[in-house]
């Protein structure tokens, strides 16, 4: 039997996993003695009371053995042992899950996890951004592995749920109560997380991950997204036609920080893929990303999406897209980020998600046409912020 499929609970990777598997563990086999007693008396009973052959058929009933007090008692009694049995751990999977154990606090990385309709927002509360606020990003929770982290689970709207079945969950995310749950990777990885709790028309495409990285590469992670959104410099002869669109080099992008070449697609070797997407794309083009740069503020999509150091506006309450491009997943970790499923993503949002508040709040209000060259650009824009 395959136990270890992407969000498996058999096939897991961290010690609040374990524990859950754990107490999963002992209730299947409290549960199977249940069923082995009860089938067997059952069994028992059919076999010895049948009706014989040749043997007359009463119309009577049998003698009735209602009432036996010892039967009775020991039938409650033995509900109460199987109950003691399976509640006391699980109150302590329970509690150990709800924060990270006392003795590893000082160690613990913070995060807060924000469900919406339908995407997760993740911020670092610690990594603070002079004149933004924390470091945010979206669907993809990047983390050191082989650390603690303590995960405050918020929501913007209804009720969410947070799991990754590999790792840790499922815990509800509740407007306006405060929630949290702590989990740990054992090692670097990539896990595959959703929402588990009925939240709307699309709450089956409301998905994540969560990538674990080793301290060095968390930490150039870290470094790199705390910067501001990769800037591809507009060609001299392209920038003398179209001087609005020159922006100023805010960062110097370092290839090769992570030191590995990329690698298979997302279903082979996933962690290897989004190694992949830290790189500039192979066929970058300056003058088409700076025509998806205009296109962005021109379409009004910089009203909503905050691209930190390029593009003026954005709001809290949508996908920061400051270092999108470096992202495996889009649309709420449902599609591969590639040029195909981006545009398709941004062609017409609603058929991919239903009902997504791009489309709601977005496209139909302020009436946005994207032509195929617009599309085109806005990919190879969004491609380059990495
Ligand atoms: Cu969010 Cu289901």
């Amino acid at each position: 039997m395959e136990m270890n499929g992407h969000q498996s609970t058999i096939d897991i990777a961290g010690p609040v996993a374990l524990e859950q598997r754990k107490i999963f563990y002992l209730t299947c086999v409290v549960t199977l003695v249940i069923f082995v007693l009860v089938g067997s008396t059952l069994a028992y009973t059919t076999i010895k009371f049948r009706a014989r052959k040749g043997e007359e058929v009463r119309g009577d009933l049998p003698e009735q053995s209602h009432g036996n007090p010892f039967v009775e008692m020991s039938l409650i009694g033995a509900s109460i042992a199987a109950l003691v049995v399976i509640a006391v751990p699980t109150l302590k999977g329970i509690w150990y899950d709800y924060d990270v154990p006392a003795a590893n606090r000082a160690n613990a990385f913070y995060v807060t996890a924000t469900g919406a309709q339908w995407w997760f927002k993740f911020e670092y509360p610690k990594e603070q951004i002079p004149g933004f606020g924390p470091l945010t990003t979206a669907n993809e929770l990047v983390i050191p592995a082989g650390r603690p982290i303590h995960i405050d689970l918020r929501s913007f709207d209804v009720m969410h749920s947070f799991w990754v079945p590999q790792l840790a969950g499922k815990v509800d995310m509740i407007p306006n109560r405060a929630n949290f749950l702590w989990l740990e990777a054992a090692h670097p990885g990539y896990y595959w997380g959703q929402c588990a709790e009925f939240c709307g028309a699309s709450h089956a495409l409301m998905r994540f991950r969560v990538i674990a990285l080793d301290q060095k590469d968390f930490y150039q992670w870290l470094d790199n997204h705390m910067g501001p959104a990769r800037n591809v410099p507009v060609p001299a002869t392209a920038a003398a036609e179209r001087p609005r669109a020159r922006f100023a080099s805010y960062q110097k992008f370092r290839p090769n920080q992570f030191g590995f070449t990329p690698g298979d697609e997302l279903d082979v070797s996933p962690l290897d893929a989004w190694r992949a997407k830290q790189f500039p794309e192979k066929d970058e083009d300056p003058v088409l990303i700076a025509r998806g740069r205009e296109l962005f503020r021109t379409k009004t999509c910089f009203t909503c999406h905050v691209v930190r150091g390029q593009q003026i506006g954005g709001s809290p309450a949508y996908p920061d897209l400051t270092h999108v491009g470096a992202r495996t997943t889009i649309a709420g970790g449902l599609l591969e980020n590639n040029a195909a499923e981006l545009r398709r993503w941004i062609d017409n949002p609603s058929l991919v998600k239903p009902g997504n508040m791009m489309w709601e709040k977005g496209y139909i209000p302020n009436h946005i046409h994207l032509t195929s060259g617009d599309e085109t650009a806005l990919v190879a824009y969004l491609q380059s912020l990495k």
